[in-house]
This record gives structure tokens, sequence and C-alpha cells, in this order.
């Protein structure tokens, strides 16, 4: 059912490349933007050592990983000094008091605590900027997972700029909103990892299976081993780049990788291991996208997933392959780039 893609001729590239690095300017924030989310984070530490002292908050998700949106949320993290783990902790007396606290900070509106969810969290709205954020006790496995995706930000420029690309592909579609039952950034960011790793040659290594001792060593956090290869300066010993394709030839290959190559039925998205991981070895037959966490490996990101939203999330992969695959002379006036046809 799929029409086939017209011929890659070097014009038809430059446009695709073209329609990434442009949506990559357009939606990355600047260093001004960055610092101002470390300015937020600071004044809020100060605020909540009121309290708790010995408190400590730190950034993750896109605000750090290098795939935020200048109006992406805050995703921040609280830990108290000489507390190692939540362990002993009472967490939801904790955000509940960290919400009483927060409606007396006067740059804060609409403080909520979610103590329900299986992370609880206390949410907020930051008035001057317009920024949401929130909160989370220990969310340390979160903590190294952003360091992870950073480091394949660094690798190489196309993984950043294919991340957004595919990011802001996922929000126009209306496929890229966990808490509307479609899939998060962070489930979007490792399929497109794991892209890039069964690219042929490989544009990323996977960096969990680098090490320079015998065995693989083992930092465990929460129980899973958070190892991964971070001394990227000496990365170029242990792996060489061989893929020089465009970052619009990639892009193009995502969605025909997702919609012509990859079985979703027999295999897991996984970005840990360069084998392949089949969906029988885990025991997760019943869902059709599977994607497992790279550290905490009983999570699976398309848990949430129903047969109707796992369908059009399909329908939009088939969709964006047609309308990045056609070659057309000259888009109507109104367009400028088929982004704007989503
Ligand atoms: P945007 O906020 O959309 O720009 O992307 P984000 O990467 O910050 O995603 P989000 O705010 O949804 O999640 C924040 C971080 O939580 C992720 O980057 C991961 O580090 C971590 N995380 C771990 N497990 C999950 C999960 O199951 N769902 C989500 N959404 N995040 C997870
Ligand atoms: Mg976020």
């Amino acid at each position: 059912q799929l029409a086939p893609l017209p011929p890659m001729t070097p014009a038809f590239l430059k446009t695709l490349n073209t329609v990434c690095q442009q949506c990559y300017r357009d939606f990355a924030p600047d260093d001004v933007e960055l610092g101002v989310r470390e300015h937020i984070l600071q004044d809020l530490e100060s605020f909540v050592k009121r309290q708790f002292t010995g408190a400590r908050l730190r950034l993750f998700g896109s605000s750090k990983n290098g795939f935020g949106f200048k109006q992406s949320d805050l995703d921040i993290c609280m830990v108290l000094d000489g507390q190692e783990t939540a362990e002993g902790l009472d967490c939801i007396s904790i955000i509940e008091s960290l919400a009483r606290l927060l409606r007396k900070h006067p740059g804060l509106r609409n403080i909520l605590p979610i103590t329900t969810a299986k992370v609880p969290i206390v949410k907020f709205y930051h008035a001057r900027t317009g920024l949401e954020g929130d909160i989370s006790l220990y969310n340390t496995l979160a903590l190294h997972n952003t360091r992870l995706l950073a480091s394949y930000a660094a690798i190489d420029p196309r993984v950043k700029i294919l991340c957004y690309v595919t990011k802001v592909f996922a929000k126009l579609c209306d496929i890229g909103d966990a808490s509307r039952g479609s899939l998060s950034s962070y489930g979007f960011t490792l399929m497109v990892l794991f892209y890039l790793q069964q690219r042929n040659p490989p544009v990323i290594p996977v960096l969990q299976e680098i090490y320079d001792e015998e065995k693989k060593p083992e930092v465990l956090v929460d129980g899973w081993n958070v190892y991964f290869y971070d001394d990227l300066d000496k990365l170029p010993e242990r792996w060489q780049q061989k893929n020089l394709e465009s970052v619009g030839a990639l892009w193009l290959g995502l969605l025909q990788f997702y919609t012509e190559t990859f079985d979703f039925r027999e295999y897991v998205i996984s970005i840990r291991q360069s084998a392949a991981l089949t969906t029988f070895n885990k025991q997760w037959t019943s869902k059709y996208i599977v994607i497992e966490d790279p550290f905490d490996l009983n999570h699976n990101l398309g848990a949430g997933l129903s047969r109707r939203m796992t369908n059009f999330i399909m329908k939009a992969f088939i969709n964006g392959r047609s309308v990045f695959g056609t070659t057309v002379k000259a888009y109507p006036p109104e367009y400028t780039s088929p982004m704007e046809f989503f």
C-alpha cells in the first residue's frame, strides 16, 4: 500500500535536508533560554531550602538531554543531602508539604501535587517565563537516562536534528503526548536512537556495550545497571563514524524503517544492545509498539498505548513517509515546508 519513493536526486535530498535543518533552527532553544532555566532552578532551590535544609534540585529531561524546545517543561528532581535513596522517606507527604511551601512563592502559580502517579510530583507554572514544570523526588534513573541521551546527542550533530524533527512531527500529528494516551517525547527519542544504531553503517554506537575493562562495569541505581561509555573524547579510539548520509536522507530513512523494515511484532526497540531482542524474549507480545527503557528493563514505554492509538501512530508514520517521500516542483505559495502539511 506504500507508494514507491522517488529517485534520491541531489535536488530532492537537498530539499529534505533544508526542511530538517530549518526545523532544528526554529525550535532549538539558545544559550540565553538555557540560562533562564538554570536561573529558575537556582531560585527554586534556595526557596525550597528554607523548609527542606539540604535539599538539592537538579534539572533532567529535555532541559538537559539536548532535545529541548523553547517551551518544553522544566523537569526537576529533588534529593536531600545525606540521603542516598528514597528508602524510608514518605514521598507523598514530602510532595504535599513541598506543594504548600511552593504556594508561598510569589513567582509561581497553579501549584498542583499529584500523588497518585507512579512517580509522585508537584506541578507548577512559572509566571514570568510561562514555563511549566514539575518536581519529583529521587527520580535518579531519569537523571541517568538524561545523561545517556545527552551523550548520544553529543556524538554527532545529526542525532540532535533528527530527534528534534521527530518530536516536531509527533507533536504536529498529535501522537506525542503520553498524558493523552500516546507516546512521550522520551519514547520517540528512543525510537530515533534505535534506528540510528540499526542503520547500515550505524550513525551511533551502543554506548552501553563499550567498556575498557574485561567485563561490563556494574553501576547499580534502584537495582538497575546504569553504566554506559561516557568518555566521549576517547570514543574515536573505540568506534569510528562510517556513516556519511545527510540528515534529510536519514529522516526519510527513519520513516521508511518504521513503515517498511522494522518488524514490530517480532522485535523490541531497545537501545542498550546491538543484538536483536524479541518481544517473545521479553514476554511483551500483547503490544505492537514495544520500547524498552535502556536502564529499567521492566519498563515498556509503549505499555500504555491502546490498539486504536497504535494504529493512529502507525498511520502518521505512513502519511509522513508519503509526504516527505514525494517530490514537488514547488510547494503551493501558502506552504514553505512539508512540515506544514501536518
Ligand atoms: P519534552 O518535555 O517534551 O521536551 O521532552 P522530555 O524528554 O523532557 O520528556 P518528558 O518531560 O515527558 O519526560 C522527562 C524525562 O523523564 C525524560 O526525558 C526521561 O529522562 C524521564 N523518563 C523516564 N521514564 C519515562 C517515561 O516512562 N515517560 C516519560 N515521559 N519520561 C520518562
Ligand atoms: Mg520535559
